[in-house]
């Protein structure tokens, strides 16, 4: 074995010692680079004569072949290698099981507040929405509950130290009723033209839910519950209007027939006559027993005084319904808590 052998047998066996692509680019340095050992071989020559020179020059460049084709060949061998690390590190096991994603869910009141929409929506009545930290004025004033009114006492509320423009203080409304009052001012205000014309009024046709709060709380109660107000008027609406709205409403919501509705007298402010509705299911595990599920009435001259109208020509009735209450009574749970605990376990069963 010659010099020039044993250099391309050296360069081989660092190069096959090279374990990362820096280092191979050293080794390459050593031989090819410009202080290698290739090169100082080519330096050499220039002491031989011209013979020498042309067999030496030619097997020196062989020599420089032979090492990069061995260079390329570790080159590849390297990159190769990398690539294999990089797709072992990288492989996904397409038969893991995937990750479940939790799907959520419409609360069960939601739900219920959804087909109240839903149902009314259909027998024409508007969606209305209005705050929760309401006037005094709106709450009670405006619904013939005067300050001294003993109907307050039955809505002790949370009070606001702020005052209103009006100079009346400010409470988390006590029920939706405040949202006849806000509504049908509203109505009367898009329609005031006509109706200084003497133009008859498009009716007012609403329905207002949302959270109502009450200082209150056990199975049946909570702090914070929710109420549906609803709201009809016109030239000539009554109390047989009244009881078909409901008809249709509890039917349709709890999808029966087999069900009876009562009107027991009863005593509201802003009503006059005023009535507690009951219903009875004829079949099922409430057969036969009469549930308390809203309050109404004709609605009192003086609260529609306040919409802006003359009672002598308007004329309606209101009403309002529980839909905590109709949700327990839809899914059969007694204990009005679980829907505001925020358990999963409870909630999720709703899905
Ligand atoms: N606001 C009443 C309450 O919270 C419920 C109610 C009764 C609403 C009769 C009405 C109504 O609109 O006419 O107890």
């Amino acid at each position: 074995m010659n010099d020039l052998d044993q250099l391309v047998g050296a360069a081989q066996a660092d190069f096959a010692a090279a374990a990362t692509p820096a280092e191979l680019e050293n080794a390459k340095a050593r031989y090819l680079g410009k202080a290698g050992q290739v090169t100082e071989l080519l330096k050499g020559m220039a002491a031989l004569s011209h013979e020498e020179k042309k067999t030496r020059g030619a097997e020196i460049n062989q020599t420089k072949q032979r090492i990069e084709a061995l260079l390329t060949a570790r080159r590849q061998a390297l990159a190769e290698a990398e690539m294999q690390a990089h797709l072992k590190a990288e492989a996904l096991d397409v038969t893991l099981p995937g990750r479940q994603h939790g799907v959520g869910g419409l609360h069960p009141v939601s739900r219920t507040l959804e087909r109240i929409e839903a149902i009314f929506g259909s027998m024409g009545f508007e969606v209305a929405d209005g705050p929760e930290i309401e006037e005094d004025w709106f709450n009670f004033t405006a619904l013939n509950t005067p300050a001294d009114h003993p109907a307050r006492s039955m809505h002790d509320t949370f009070y606001a130290d702020t005052k209103a423009p009006d100079g009346s203080g400010h409470l988390l409304r006590t029920h939706t009723s405040p949202m006849q009052v806000r509504h049908a001012v509203q109505h009367v205000k898009r329609h005031a033209a006509a109706l200084a014309a003497g133009q008859a009024m498009p009716e007012i046709r609403v329905i207002a839910p949302g959270r109502t709060y009450r200082v209150d709380s056990d199975a049946t109660h909570s702090p914070m519950f929710h109420q549906c107000e609803g709201l009809w008027i016109g030239e000539n609406v009554s109390f047989k209007d009244l009881k078909s709205v409901f008809a249709d409403f509890f039917r349709n919501f709890f999808e029966t027939d087999d069900l009876e509705i009562r009107f027991r007298p009863s005593f509201f402010p802003f009503t006059e006559p005023s009535a507690e509705v009951d219903i009875a299911f004829a079949s099922g595990p409430l057969k036969g027993r009469w549930l308390e599920v809203a309050g109404s009435g004709q609605v009192h001259p003086n609260v529609v005084r306040n919409f802006g109208l003359d009672p002598e020509r308007y004329i309606g009735f209101a009403f309002g319904m529980g839909p905590d209450r109709l949700t327990m009574l839809r899914y059969g749970v007694n204990d009005l808590r679980l829907f505001f605990d925020g358990d999963l376990r409870f909630l999720s069963q709703f899905k």
